[in-house]
């Protein structure tokens, strides 16, 4: 039986592949449903009812992560940040929070994934059990993206590769996984990897190496892992579809219709037009003579004027004139899209770096 498991949440690295919306919001900030990823990753870490937990956050982007979660009270947790200098992977990451864990089991998050149903069951499970770690593995499309284990016959952990170019199996796994203290001494023998990155799935590896007992349970839930566009956009419809419910706080006018499950926020107004849910409008927003389909999330203070958007992510401060048809789209914060019907065929820009623009 483990005692005081605490929690560990990785909120450092870069972001790189979520440019240009993580040149000013770190990823693991980016809304879900109008809500940060990281506060769904608290929320479960609560559930467990784990309440020490540490936070690994990067010197570009640790003050907006501090800010947002404060000391954790908001979810009854206790926060500790924990600087990692450089994004020098995520076993450095666990070396780097070496003296908060001291020989703690933990549970490590990576604070942009997020698994459907939380993780107590396998809390729970490594509370009671005597093994020395416990990955969570889900069978992808397309493993060569993530670590990737190849299983026996009977489900035993063969080997772990991370991102191969030949995967051994189509089972990724999962950015939330469970160590005892053992986890250190394998990290202490690693080396970088191709990337130049101490690889928490090596330091695993080399537990197995050393006849360490590692367990592994395959999800069949969802599991998302936002770090790309198409991710963030599948990561708001999964959320919209499984954990939305219908409430309703701003005001609808006489002339609008608004139907299944849709989210509507205090101060929102939504005048002469048309909400299918699931859908998600935050504060202070105003949506006028305008559909608003499935799958759509829409931040606070936008406003969204004679357009028509689907499955799309709009972020606070936004502003959507004439419109139509804006599907599978991700905007930034106080953005304005607007199309200026004096100007023929003509296309007017300004756009910060990287964006990307498909007309
Ligand atoms: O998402 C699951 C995958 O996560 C696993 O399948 C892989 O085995 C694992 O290596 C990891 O791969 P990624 O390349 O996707 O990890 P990424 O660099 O995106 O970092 C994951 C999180 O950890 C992210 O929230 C940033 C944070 N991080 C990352 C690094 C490299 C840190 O806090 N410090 C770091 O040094």
């Amino acid at each position: 039986m483990k005692k005081n498991i605490k929690a560990l949440i990785l909120s450092g690295g870069k972001g790189t592949r979520l440019k240009p919306l993580t040149t000013t919001i770190p990823k693991q900030l980016l809304p879900v449903a109008n809500k940060p990823i990281l506060s769904y990753v608290i929320d479960q870490i609560a559930e467990a009812g784990i309440s020490d937990v540490g936070m690994i956050i990067a010197p570009e982007t640790g003050n907006l992560i501090k800010e947002f979660a404060g000391d954790g009270s908001k979810w009854g947790v206790k926060i500790t940040y924990i600087m990692q200098a450089d994004p020098l992977g995520l076993a450095h990451a666990v070396s780097t929070a070496g003296e908060f864990l001291g020989t703690s089991p933990f549970l490590m998050f990576l604070g942009d994934n997020l698994i459907q149903g939380g993780v107590k069951k396998f809390v729970d499970q490594f509370r009671s059990d005597d093994s020395d770690s416990l990955i969570l593995l889900k069978s992808v499309p397309d493993p060569r993206l993530f670590g990737v284990a190849e299983i026996d016959r009977n489900g035993a952990l063969v080997k772990l590769v991370e991102k191969p170019k030949k995967p051994k199996s189509d089972l990724a796994i999962v950015g939330v996984y469970l160590f005892n203290k053992h986890i250190h001494s394998a990290i202490k023998s690693l080396k970088p990897s191709w990337r130049g990155e101490l690889e928490i799935t090596d330091a695993i590896q080399k537990m197995i190496e050393s006849n360490r007992q590692v367990g592994s349970y395959i999800l069949q839930g969802w599991w998302l892992d936002t770090g790309k566009k198409d991710d963030m956009l599948e990561a708001n419809r999964v959320v919209l579809d499984d954990l939305l419910k219908r409430e309703i706080q701003g005001k609808i006018d006489s002339k609008s219709r608004v139907a299944g499950r849709v989210e509507i926020r205090k101060g929102t107004e939504i005048i002469n037009s048309r909400v299918r849910g699931p859908v998600s409008i935050s504060e202070g927003c105003r949506i006028v003579n305008s559909f608003i389909g499935p799958f759509t999330s829409i931040g606070a203070r936008s406003v969204v004027e004679d357009s028509s958007i689907e499955h799309s992510v709009i972020l606070e401060g936004c502003h959507i004139k004439r419109i139509e048809r804006l599907e599978d789209s991700i905007i930034g914060r106080a953005c304005k899209v607007i199309y200026d019907e004096s100007s023929f065929r003509n296309k007017k820009l300004f756009l910060g770096d990287d964006a990307i623009v498909e007309l």
